[in-house]
């Protein structure tokens, strides 16, 4: 048999290995749909990826077929399955103090402010972004002080889990060890292995389900900084540039922007120029 055939008969029938019928048809219908949902570009080496994930919610569903299960999502527009769908595209890495120079840099930036403090993570994911930032402006600030951190994502399944505030041991461990006894609560019996975000930080932090490329999204400004980190490379570059052109009125005049260590800006929009590493500062 011809590469072709062999890829023609794999596509149609499965292979061994691979029991639901998925076309490159199939594929391309998929990037276009998270798209246009999610703003996020799938690259053409993800379909394995693709197959991988979506493959369990056409299993979920009792199809075979990757275009009926595509059919049924399109047909249902605002259909519960559009979010089980999104969450199993987009892609959760993260930890606790991640590019650890940011945290400092916020800290000296607030340090000895009196009034509300207001920082947005933008993609938080898990909430380890968004505990670290409010364990830092507590360090800074003081438990008294008036910090909000507000926490959103798209992946609603994420959300979840950041809600809980329990993370594996292992995970944890990382943190240094001072923050770790004012911040966490090692858990025992049952939850051995585990450690929970103290209230005292949980309760500065509220979680939201937010998507970046949606027209209608409102959040309350203004923020002394946004974190935007490791997000907008799933974007495009007009996407990105959309997305800063809205982030730029919401920060403080003297607020500032954090972007993922191999995110740039500064060629995407005027609005902002660079401050330090990774850290942007609106243009006004
Ligand atoms: C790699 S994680 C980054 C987490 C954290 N900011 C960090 O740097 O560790 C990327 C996050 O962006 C979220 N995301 C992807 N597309 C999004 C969109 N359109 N709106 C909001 N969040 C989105 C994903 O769900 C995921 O949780």
């Amino acid at each position: 048999m011809s590469d072709n055939a062999e890829q023609y008969r794999a596509d149609v029938f499965g292979t061994a290995d691979r029991d639901l019928v998925f076309r490159d048809a199939d594929f391309d219908r998929i990037r276009a749909l998270i798209y246009r949902r999610a703003g996020i570009v799938l690259a053409a080496h993800k379909r394995d990826m693709v197959y991988s994930r979506v493959g369990r919610r056409v299993r979920q569903q009792g199809l075979a077929r990757f275009q009926d299960y595509l059919t049924r999502l399109e047909e249902d527009p605002s259909g519960p399955e559009w979010e089980a769908f999104t969450n199993t595209l987009t892609t959760n890495l993260t930890a606790f103090f991640r590019e650890a120079h940011h945290f400092p840099l916020l800290a000296e930036h607030l340090r000895g402010r009196g009034g509300p403090v207001r920082v947005w993570s933008a993609g938080a994911s898990t909430g380890e972004e968004p505990y670290s930032i409010a364990m830092t402006l507590l360090e800074t600030l003081g438990d008294r002080a008036d910090i909000q951190v507000l926490a959103t994502d798209i992946d609603t399944e994420a959300l979840d889990r950041a809600r809980l505030g329990v993370y594996p041991l292992a995970q944890v461990n990382k943190i240094e060890e001072s923050r770790r006894r004012r911040f966490f609560q090692r858990g025992s019996g049952r939850r051995a292995g585990f450690a929970r975000v103290r209230p005292e930080v949980a309760a500065r932090v509220r979680f939201e389900p937010l998507n970046l490329v949606a027209p209608g999204w409102r959040v309350e400004p203004p923020f002394d900084a946004i974190f935007c980190r490791n997000v907008m490379i799933y974007f495009d570059r007009d996407t990105q540039a959309r997305i800063l052109e809205r982030f730029a009125p919401l920060l403080k005049p003297d607020g500032l922007l954090f972007a993922g260590h191999s995110e740039s800006f500064s060629y995407i929009s005027d609005r902002f120029r660079l401050r330090g590493q990774t850290v942007y500062t609106p243009v006004r």
